[in-house]
């Protein structure tokens, strides 16, 4: 039974430890052909769940590091806009940088961030999301390792929220549309 306020259970729990699992084993690849320093880079605050996992299933040396960004505004609808309110803590000039989100939509905080990362001279850059919504793209996004492509459906759990609640679920969810 879905908690109050979820209309159904899109991706259940074991079923997102499979694909953080097999997420892990690319990244993993890919760092261990092409050597050097990685940083890994998670967007609060959806994608602090995400990161605990993917970061334990990444066998590879690594720093972690945060960037929060506001997009949405207590709603479900993207407004185009994207304010950086925190950046990460040092340089990453000559690093390779993974950078983790939870979710990409219309792909406005994706496109917005990967460019500020561009813009300081990273050795490499790589995209990587839990779930993306393809049918939602307004701008076109380069993701190197995405999860799971869902339907245009509002989800929550495992990090992700609305109007910042259901982090804390094990699963991901679909808002139900009547409630919250
Ligand atoms: P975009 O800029 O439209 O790609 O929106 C990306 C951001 O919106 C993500 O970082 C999420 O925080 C949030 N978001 C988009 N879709 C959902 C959803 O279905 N559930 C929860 N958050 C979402
Ligand atoms: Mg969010």
């Amino acid at each position: 039974m879905p908690d109050t306020g979820i209309a159904k259970i899109l991706i259940p729990e074991e079923e997102i430890q499979t694909i953080v699992k097999g997420l892990g084993e690319k990244i993993t690849r890919h760092y261990r052909k092409i050597g050097g320093e990685l940083l890994v880079v998670g967007l609060l605050k959806g994608s602090f769940i995400f990161m605990a996992d993917l970061v334990r299933s990444i066998e590879y040396p690594l720093t972690v590091d945060f960037l929060s960004v506001s997009s949405y505004n207590d709603t479900t609808t993207s407004s185009g806009e994207v304010k950086v309110m925190m950046d990460i803590g040092g340089l990453i000039e000559g690093k390779n940088v993974l950078l983790v989100e939870d979710i990409v939509d219309t792909g406005y905080t994706f496109q917005k961030v990967i460019r500020l990362l561009k813009g300081r001279n990273p050795l490499s850059l790589m995209t990587c999301t839990l779930l993306s919504k393809p049918s939602r793209r307004e701008v076109d996004v380069h993701i190197d390792f995405c999860g799971r492509d869902i339907p245009d459906e509002f989800v929550c759990g495992y990090g992700l929220d609305y109007a910042n609640k259901y982090r804390n679920l094990k699963y991901i969810g679909v808002l139900d549309a009547g409630g919250s």
